[in-house]
């Protein structure tokens, strides 16, 4: 199925220079990049954006990261974009992402900041409902 999935790299991925390396590696799976944009996240675009974590512990820090510094965001489009892209990005602690995957190959030696969030790099949509959603927060 063709999809569209809203993907982000977070602002470790930017203060780090990894953009074109991490947009290359979804462009050499067969995905479309058909919009992406450089965005200071504002507090309440990223509090619409992790509406689902509300009250769980990580959510102020979460929020905290999430608006540190500048990110991109990007609609990424292809054949079962959702979970290739997830796929692609590795688990969600870069620790235990597989070789490959944006999150193992690219992850730093200390994956967790001074909130106790843990820095991934990237974003992806994980169903379409939150594709659909993520998407029009920020096009
Ligand atoms: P994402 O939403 O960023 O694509 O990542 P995900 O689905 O793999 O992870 P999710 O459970 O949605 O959590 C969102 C982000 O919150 C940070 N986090 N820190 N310290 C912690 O236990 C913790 N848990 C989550 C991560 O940056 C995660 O990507
Ligand atoms: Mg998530």
């Amino acid at each position: 199925m063709l999809e569209r999935t809203f993907f982000m790299i977070k602002p470790d991925g930017i203060a780090r220079g990894l953009e074109n390396e991490i947009t290359g590696r979804v462009e050499r799976i067969g995905l479309k990049l058909a919009a992406s944009r450089e965005i200071n996240m504002a507090l309440e675009e990223a509090a619409s954006l992790y509406q689902p974590h509300v009250g769980k512990s990580f959510y102020n820090g979460l929020i905290r990261f999430i608006t540190s510094g500048p990110v991109v965001t990007c609609i990424v489009e292809g054949e079962n974009a959702i979970k290739r892209l997830r796929e692609l990005m590795g688990d969600t602690d870069p620790l235990a992402a597989a070789k490959g995957t944006i999150r193992g190959d690219l992850k730093e030696a200390a994956v967790i900041n001074e909130d106790g969030i843990i820095k991934n790099l990237v974003h992806g949509s994980d169903s379409p409902e939150n594709a659909k959603r993520e998407i029009a927060i920020f096009f």
